[in-house]
């Protein structure tokens, strides 16, 4: 079965898969995360497509082309949730391009090149603290090696989590040794409100914001909330906080652009005990280089500025730099011409969210095709798409997928 009532039973299957009070906690290695990635490889077994997965547990899905010697074209998202996520933020594109795969079979339809669907690791962060991990490792913007290393919130590194039976990788599925990819496609709810408002059930994204993720740790002095006198303290809280409102304030001078504390760790956390040290999260998000620029800057001075008059000390540690990177032209006509053809109305639309194709989109032509998010709201349990833009946006990638294939071929690359 391939049609809509497919895609949403799959979808309903992975949202019992780190089911958390309304919503969904599916950090990357857990037993669920990893259960996800066996759904996924069980749907492609059962449709005939050949499985392999990489070192970081990226797991991709082949269906063969025409034309020996083609690279892949490349489409998927991710399974990993953030803690309070929804059902459809990356497990819709991965659900998708299953979908879209099935499609293209069952209708007879072949392409010169070969078709993988992907299913990329730990796109969130929400475990471990690098964002897209999985597909930048894909892409080479980080060492394999490097990102098995990284220790995540509870102390276990990537590679423990990956060797443990519940996390782990999936057995008795080869491993992937090449990069090999012609072009890359990502299907993906908006999560914001500009497709709704316009009353338009396809985005074609323009851009993806550039962004940056840093962490702040400010160290001050605990004492007895009771006897050190104001004019003795060294409260972590009271210069963190200073330091949030001041990005808050900064990323409000720049247009478009936006930036966020999501995070934050109070130590020792009593009630009457001055906070000693915090810990917090940046997450900053622009369309260009200049306002990150600008932002961090006024971050950072704010630090220096607060470090002094608090008599506190602030690390900043960055983990993550993305400029901001554009969709290819040629991918993006492609998916218009495809949506025309539907008789449906695209229209473009520039993505906040960070996605997977920031990763590929350093390496191959990229595109992503955005379906509604209803009120526009994702990282919470309420996050909803409307069954029918579930089904328009599948529809439209195996159909955009067929004409990438072509487009791909009259320029004569690979
Ligand atoms: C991922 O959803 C991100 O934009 O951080
Ligand atoms: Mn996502
Ligand atoms: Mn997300």
């Amino acid at each position: 079965m391939s049609d809509a009532a497919n895609v949403l039973a799959r979808l309903a299957q992975l949202a019992k898969l780190g089911a958390y009070g309304a919503g969904l906690d599916r950090p990357l290695a857990s037993p669920q995360e990893r259960a996800a990635r066996d759904l996924f490889a069980g749907w492609a077994r059962a449709a005939g497509f050949a499985l392999r997965q990489d070192a970081v547990g990226n797991v991709f899905a082949r269906r063969e082309g025409t034309r020996p010697g083609l690279k892949p074209i490349l489409t998927g998202s991710h399974l990993d949730t953030v803690k309070t996520g929804g059902a459809y933020d990356g497990a819709y594109g991965v659900v998708g391009a299953i979908c879209a795969l099935e499609l293209l079979e069952a209708r007879g339809a072949a392409t010169a090149h070969p078709i993988e669907a992907v299913a990329w690791v730990g796109e969130e962060g929400s475990r471990f603290p690098l964002g897209c991990l999985g597909s930048s490792v894909f892409a080479g913007i980080s060492r394999a090696d490097d990102a098995l290393a990284i220790v995540g919130d509870d102390g276990v590194s990537l590679r423990d989590a990956l060797a443990a039976s519940d996390g782990g990788l999936l057995p008795g599925v080869p491993m992937r040794a090449d990069r090999d990819v012609a072009a890359y496609l990502e299907l993906h709810v908006e999560q914001g409100p500009i497709l709704e408002e316009a009353g338009v059930s396809l985005g074609v994204v323009t851009a993806i914001f550039g962004q940056r993720r840093l962490r702040a740790t400010v160290t001050g002095v605990s004492g007895h909330a009771g006897t050190v006198p104001m004019r003795m303290r060294a409260d972590a809280l009271c210069a963190a906080s200073e330091l949030v409102l001041e990005l808050d304030r900064a990323a409000r001078t720049e247009a478009d652009a936006v930036a966020t504390v999501g995070r934050m760790l109070v130590e020792p956390n009593g009630t009457n005990v001055v906070p000693g040290r915090v810990t917090f999260s940046l997450d900053l998000r622009a369309p260009d280089e200049a306002s990150l620029d600008a932002i961090e800057r006024a971050f950072r001075d704010a630090v220096a500025d607060v470090s002094r008059r608090r008599h506190v000390t602030v690390d900043v540690e960055a983990f993550e730099r993305r400029k901001p990177t554009p969709m290819t032209p040629a991918l993006r006509a492609a998916i218009h011409r495809v949506a025309a053809a539907m008789g449906r109305e695209a229209v473009d639309c520039p993505s906040g969210a960070g996605h997977d194709a920031m990763s590929l989109g350093t390496i191959v032509p990229t595109a992503m095709i955005f379906v509604p998010s209803i009120g526009g709201r994702s990282h919470v349990a309420e996050e909803r798409t409307a069954d029918a833009d579930v089904e328009l946006g599948v529809e439209a990638l195996a159909a955009a997928l067929v004409e990438v294939d072509a487009t791909l071929g009259e320029n004569g690359r690979g």
